[in-house]
């Protein structure tokens, strides 16, 4: 009998142990990151910083914008036996099938869509901003110093969700001064990969042919690089008003010396915060708290937390804002001039 109840007792403690040892099993979260313009490196760098600090092991692939890649370094990510898999998508359609997969290979796994939306797919968790704000931001700072005119709107890359969603909020604030006939839009283009030299050339074809421009909507800072170039070879690059997203230091440069009318600077580390802390509940099982906001991605009514922290930047604010919060060097934006 007294061995029996020892036996009992040897086996109930090893169950405990290790029940204890799995508990506190390594989280590894896997990263893959799809976009390469500037300020994702800041997005990964940040998250990382953040997910290792609460001790998680993290994989990073990046795939530098090119999706087939992304889809090989995600195979690449499920071998490695991850709890939670982050995903900012190069394309917001084609990632939902390998989520879609990747779910079905690892039923245990979650994933959280990051910055961008992942279509149709059983997606756990989506983090970005509020998209149709910043469109709002781009388009009501430019409409107030122009309220009437030619305008050019460029959205950004076809596959990106937030490429939409920009453009609803965008056309909010210009659609009541098309109705009333004090706008037109005159160029109306997704720009393929948000990529500079594609912006280049839409405007550049549209100056070549001699019309007029006063203001143009560009997406992102990316986009309105490209645009300014085309812009300054028709030597229009002081009088055409540009908008922006993202703060990159050539843009608050251009902003500073006039030739960019202004950007939309988002707090992506409260972005990158946000994301590694509900990776890292996801990770333990533990609850993630309810933001009571969901974003239907075709499949699902994903739970969302969409972060409204965003400013717009102009050369009148670019010190107490992107440089005054460390985001970027004084010396990148105005040099060495004072
Ligand atoms: C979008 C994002 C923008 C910009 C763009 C290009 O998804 O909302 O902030 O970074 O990608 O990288």
């Amino acid at each position: 009998m007294k061995t029996t109840l020892r036996k009992i007792i040897i086996f109930s403690m090893s169950v405990m142990l290790l029940a204890g040892c799995s508990q506190k099993k390594d989280v590894v979260i896997g990263i893959s990151l799809g976009p390469n313009q500037e300020r994702w490196q800041k997005d990964l760098d940040l998250m990382t910083e953040r997910l290792d600090y609460a001790g998680a092991k993290v994989l990073v692939k990046e795939a530098q914008n090119d999706e087939t890649v992304q889809a090989e370094q995600i195979e690449d990510l499920l071998k490695s036996n991850i709890d939670v898999l982050i995903i900012a998508p190069v394309n917001s359609e084609t990632c939902g099938v390998i989520v879609n997969e990747a779910k079905q290979q690892y039923p245990d796994l979650k994933v959280i869509a990051y910055d961008r939306i992942i279509k149709n797919c059983d997606l756990d968790f989506y983090v970005s901003f509020d998209n149709i704000k910043v469109g709002e931001l781009q388009a009501d700072y430019l409409t107030r110093i122009k309220p009437t005119g030619k305008y050019a709107i460029l959205g950004g890359s076809p596959n990106d969700n937030n490429s939409q969603l920009l453009k609803l909020g965008q056309m909010n604030i210009l659609q009541p001064l098309i109705t009333k006939g004090d706008i037109t839009v005159v160029l109306d283009k997704f720009v393929a990969d948000w990529n500079a030299d594609n912006a280049y050339e839409i405007i550049n074809n549209y100056l070549n042919q001699g019309k007029e421009l006063n203001a143009i909507v560009a997406s992102s800072d990316e986009i309105a690089n490209g645009a300014s170039r085309a812009l300054e070879e028709h030597n229009l690059c002081k009088t055409v008003l540009l908008s922006g997203q993202d703060a990159q230091a050539d843009a608050c440069k251009r902003i500073a010396e006039g030739k960019q009318t202004m950007t939309v600077y988002k707090y992506i580390e409260s972005l990158a915060n946000s994301t590694a802390n509900i990776a890292m509940l996801m990770a333990k099982d533990e609850p993630v708290p309810n933001s009571y906001v969901t974003m239907n991605n075709g499949a699902t009514m994903v739970p969302a937390l969409l972060l409204p922290s965003m400013i717009q930047v102009h050369k009148g604010n670019i010190r107490m804002t992107v440089i005054a919060d460390g985001y970027l060097d004084r010396k990148e934006v105005f040099g060495d001039e004072e």
